[in-house]
């Protein structure tokens, strides 16, 4: 009785306080900090607490790739680390994808967006710690990194950028998540001990150099000046980061299904074939090469950097191009959610990692005090499915720099209750889940309990196969 009445008291006076900094804001004495999308859209779109996860009622293309460019130009707003005084943090486990990089394919017979990629502090957008970072990267000869990773370069380099480099706005990107990390884990929850070794971190990147630039980046503004003797960065050579668990052949039909359902969707689709043909005719080259050239990946590259379409003598791609190509994307993944092929590829292409991140929580809940901060630098094929499998199906695709957070907790107040937490870029997504959905019942309930994510990940995530283990799932047909 005594707890339920001093959470009314506590109740209330949030109540009062939301109310007055509400007002507040209304009279401009305090200055506001509008979640970043707000600046990119139309002036309309101010509002007081936007939710950028729900509230997506028409497609607006521009809006949309505004979105997915993630700019750094706001300070954000984040919901990370938010918990009863009485609870206390155990261990955070961040996955993120790259950040902002140059295209991974050109568009035949024109001009390549003209695109620096050495980093600059006094360009734009640049960071505080930009200098710090870039003279830190180049000490650390006695780091242990994996394999092929340890030759590769450490930042971004070339005047004009490669394909698939990470830029400037890249590296931004991710000191900016691993600043906003540390002022939230490190210095208001002391996540990890001033006097960490490499035993605290667990640190795994694909083999590309952007995201384990990437990483670095989010890495130094979390833990400013490492020591290079303490960084263990893995290779995962598997852009699911399915490690030793990667023969799964239903996850490959899954997948095939995915592909003929996205094939059939887009040749129902006149309009966006008329512009395949509008652009191969401005470019000079048959429209199945312009279509295999995947122009909107480059076109987000000019879009992202304010650098104008290409040109021919024959004409300009132009943002009516871009716009179409964009909303066929967008209606691809409303389509995507209806149909349940992604799903179950997710399930199965996303049983390893998670099935990791769940031994790590638990082992932490025994009493460990290692691996107290993960961090996976992966792609948009890495997250895309981990939001899939888990049910946050209102999730945007993952945009440049975007982070998924596992928060792992335990409630001071009962012996040995953990709870989770999981944000998508910073929002609080956990009662999203499948497996958390309806344990938001009461408002009392603030997290999702260990149990309810490990029996998910161990047993519950098979049942649309009708099985129980995922060696099971991955080799029974079920056609
Ligand atoms: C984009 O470029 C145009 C000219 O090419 C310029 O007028 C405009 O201010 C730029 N916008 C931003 C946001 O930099
Ligand atoms: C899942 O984790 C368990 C340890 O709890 C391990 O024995 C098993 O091999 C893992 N399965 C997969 C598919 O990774
Ligand atoms: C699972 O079993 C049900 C009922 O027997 C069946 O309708 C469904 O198609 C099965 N699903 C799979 C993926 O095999």
């Amino acid at each position: 009785m005594l707890f339920r009445n001093r959470f009314l008291l506590l109740l209330a006076l949030a109540a009062l306080l939301a109310f007055l900094s509400l007002s507040l804001q209304f009279l401009h004495l305090i200055p506001v900090n509008p979640v970043k999308e707000d600046d990119l859209g139309s002036k309309n779109r101010k509002r007081i607490m936007p939710d950028p996860l729900t509230e997506t009622p028409a497609i607006d293309p521009i809006f949309e790739a505004q979105f997915y460019c993630n700019i750094p130009n706001i300070p954000e707003r984040s919901m990370e680390g938010h918990a009863p005084h009485y609870f206390k943090l155990n261990s955070v486990h961040v996955l993120i994808r790259h950040g902002d990089r140059y295209p991974l394919y050109a568009i035949p017979k024109t001009k390549r967006p003209d695109i620096d990629c050495t980093l600059v502090p006094n360009r734009k957008p640049s960071h505080p710690q930009l200098e710090a970072f870039i003279s830190h990267m180049s000490k650390g000869s006695e780091t242990q990194m994996d394999g092929t990773l340890s030759s590769m370069p450490r930042y971004p380099s070339h005047s004009l950028c490669e394909m698939g480099e990470l830029t400037q706005t890249g590296i931004v990107q991710h000191l900016r998540n691993g600043q906003l990390l540390r002022n939230i884990y490190i210095k208001k929850h002391n996540l990890i001990p001033s006097d960490w070794t490499s035993k605290h971190l667990y640190l795994e990147t694909t083999g590309k150099s952007r995201t384990l630039q990437s990483g670095l980046a989010l890495l130094y503004s979390f833990l400013p000046e490492f020591d290079w003797k303490k960084i263990n960065f893995r290779h995962q050579w598997s852009t699911i980061f399915c490690s030793g668990s990667c023969d799964c052949p239903i996850r490959n039909h899954y997948l095939e299904e995915e592909q003929r359902r996205q094939y059939s969707l887009r040749v129902k689709n006149i309009h966006l074939e008329k512009t395949y043909a509008d652009m191969a005719k401005i470019v000079g080259i048959p429209t199945r090469q312009l279509r295999a050239s995947n122009p909107v990946d480059s076109m987000l590259c000019h879009f992202c950097h304010n650098v104008s379409f290409p040109c021919t003598k024959n004409g300009c791609i132009n943002l009516e191009h871009f716009k179409t190509i964009k909303t066929h994307q967008l209606e691809d993944e409303k389509e995507r959610q209806e149909k349940k092929y992604y799903y179950l590829y997710a399930l199965l292409a996303t049983h390893p990692i998670l099935n990791q991140t769940a031994n790590r929580m638990q082992r932490i809940a025994e009493g460990k005090r290692e691996e107290l901060f993960v961090l996976y630098s992966a792609h948009d094929v890495t997250l895309s499915p981990v939001l899939s499998a888990l049910g946050i199906t209102e999730a945007r695709f993952p945009r440049f720099a975007a982070r998924l957070v596992f928060e792992l907790w335990k409630d001071g107040k009962k012996y040995k209750e953990h709870f989770i937490r999981i944000l998508y870029n910073g929002v609080d997504v956990t009662f999203q889940t499948s497996f958390c959905r309806d344990y938001n019942k009461h408002y009392t309930k603030l997290m999702c309990p260990l149990e309810k994510f490990v029996r998910f990940v161990k047993q519950d995530m098979f049942s649309p196969f009708n099985s129980t283990n995922y060696y099971d799932a991955c080799h029974r047909r079920p056609f």
